[in-house]
């Protein structure tokens, strides 16, 4: 697969974000298939896998990808978060997201960010990690204190690159006069354009931009008309069941761009959003070996400046109903 730099991080251009396969994110999913999801991604070639100590409880996400890539660590670009999942009797602070529930949890204090680190590396079964990210900055914490605990880890030999994620522009350019940030992990796709002012600052810097949700949380793929019991998105007012159904129909003209084109939608989303700057990289997440399959060849996919045009008209026309999630 065509591969592109995050800092001096080389990573494929489409790798797998491994959230998808805890149970209660999207529906229901038992280990072996979440397994086998994750080696189906390195067998297309998205051999950069993106978890977090936050997704599932107790390490759950970590430690799948860490049974699922044993025996292939060295083919592996491995990266992971911390912040959100604050060990027990710690103290924490709220920050607003757009689901239903209102707030999340962090805490990024340096004193906590090595036994962070400590935990994500037994959870995944490495010694090292090859990019790690802070989850989302603490309200309570300057950012640039948070950063240098983390560019101890790398004296240190525990992780290899630092990136952060849900971060604005300038917190990038606080932290990256601390340490070199290789990578920022903020949500980018079709249907949630970046902040222009972050993107400036990463080109400016030399970090790339990891987009999370990159196919909308599945919508931008087209075929998402209900969400089920146990399903997070049900929590997401982008699909409440009358919004879901406005933005289907809104959303229609680019699907249709995508059967003009001879490609599925999910492909037309990951491959315009690869066009959008050269230091972009997406992590579209799946359980279905054949999703991954389709994904990972949205990479070589060339969009003719006049087929960019056409969906740069057709996205100004598609007014999205419901607020988005960070
Ligand atoms: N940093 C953050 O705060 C943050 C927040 C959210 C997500 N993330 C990262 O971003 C990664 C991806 O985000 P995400 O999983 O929320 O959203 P996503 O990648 O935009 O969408 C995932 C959904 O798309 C479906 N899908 C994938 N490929 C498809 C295809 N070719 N055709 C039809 N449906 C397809 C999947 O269903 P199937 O399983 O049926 O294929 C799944 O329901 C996560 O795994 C995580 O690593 C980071």
């Amino acid at each position: 697969m065509k591969t592109r730099e995050l800092g001096n991080l080389r990573v494929p251009a489409i790798g797998f974000g491994a959230m998808v396969l805890s149970p209660g994110i999207y529906g229901d999913i038992d280990d072996a298939r979440g397994e086998r999801a994750v080696r189906a991604a390195l067998d297309a070639g998205a051999v950069h896998v993106d978890t977090s100590d936050a997704y599932g409880p107790g390490g759950h996400n970590e430690k799948l990808v860490g049974r699922a890539v044993k025996g292939r660590r060295e083919e592996v670009v491995l990266a992971t978060k911390f912040g959100l999942a604050v060990p027990e009797g710690e103290e924490s602070r709220p920050f607003p997201v757009g689901y239903a529930f209102g707030e999340l949890r962090v805490n990024a204090e340096p004193r906590l960010v090595r036994r962070y680190a400590e935990r994500s590396l037994a959870n995944l079964g490495t010694d090292v990690i090859d990019l790690y990210y802070l989850h989302y900055p603490d309200p309570g914490v300057p950012i640039e204190e948070t950063v240098g605990a983390m560019a101890e880890l790398v004296r240190a030999g525990l992780v290899r690159h630092l990136g952060l994620s849900n971060v604005t522009g300038e917190q990038l350019r606080r932290a990256h006069a601390v340490h070199p940030i290789a990578a920022v992990q903020n949500e980018w796709s079709m249907w949630r354009p970046i902040d222009s002012g972050l993107l400036a600052a990463a080109r400016e810097l030399g970090a790339g931009v990891v987009a999370w949700s990159p196919l909308g949380s599945g919508f931008l793929a087209g075929s998402v008309s209900e969400v089920g019991e146990g399903d997070f998105r049900r929590h997401a007012p982008r699909f409440s069941a009358e919004n879901l159904a406005a933005n289907n129909d809104r959303y229609a003209p680019v699907r249709d761009l995508a059967v003009d084109l001879g490609i599925t939608p999910a492909q037309l989303a990951l491959a315009w959003l690869l066009h959008q700057d050269d230091h972009v990289v997406a992590i579209p997440g799946s359980r279905t070996p054949g999703h991954i399959a389709e994904n990972a060849a949205a990479a070589d996919i060339t969009l003719h400046p006049d087929t960019l045009e056409r969906i740069g008209k057709a996205l100004a026309r598609f007014e999205v109903s419901g607020g988005t999630l960070l």
